[in-house]
């Protein structure tokens, strides 16, 4: 008998508890299905001296593999990688700021061809860079 009745019980709290998250996914369908990168929000406004900050990070830092005008294959790439062209519509990692930034904090794997500079950059100094990149990029943000 005991048993029973923790059965049924079990079943509403089943119910309950799809009902309530399912009422919940109703409500925020703006986040539902949505990555931690696309959680993320730049806190740095594309101001242009924020522009020129991320410019003078990138010459630093991402110039060797990406070129000095970010179109890709620069001169001291690893050989038989390609880092790609970051001016153009085409962003195999995602083009949304989050997205960007997630890809210079974390590097890219499984590979890694490209590392992460969560160690180099503030994520600061890594924000103005995805500023600096939306600023000649035509993809949108
Ligand atoms: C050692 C070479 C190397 C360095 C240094 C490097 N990258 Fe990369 N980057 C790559 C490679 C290779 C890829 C492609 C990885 C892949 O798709 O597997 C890549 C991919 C990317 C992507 C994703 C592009 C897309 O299509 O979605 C972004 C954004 C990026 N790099 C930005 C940067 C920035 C900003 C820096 C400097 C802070 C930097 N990279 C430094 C090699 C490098």
């Amino acid at each position: 008998m005991g048993r029973f009745f923790n059965g049924i019980t079990f079943v509403f709290a089943v119910a309950y508890i799809s009902t309530a998250s399912l009422g919940l996914a109703g409500h925020n369908s703006a986040t539902k299905g949505a990555t931690k990168a696309a959680a993320l929000k730049n806190p740095v406004a594309s101001t242009p001296a924020s522009i020129a900050a991320g410019q003078a990070s990138f010459q630093k830092y991402c110039r060797f593999c990406h070129g000095a005008d970010a179109k890709g294959d620069g001169p001291q790439a690893p050989k038989d990688t390609h880092p790609p062209n970051l001016t153009d519509d085409k962003w195999d990692h995602g083009s949304t700021d989050a997205e960007i930034f997630t890809s210079i904090k974390d590097g890219i794997g499984p590979k890694f061809d490209m590392k992460g500079f969560n160690s180099k950059l503030t994520p600061q100094e890594m924000w103005s860079i995805v500023n600096y990149l939306h600023s000649l990029s035509s993809a949108t943000r």
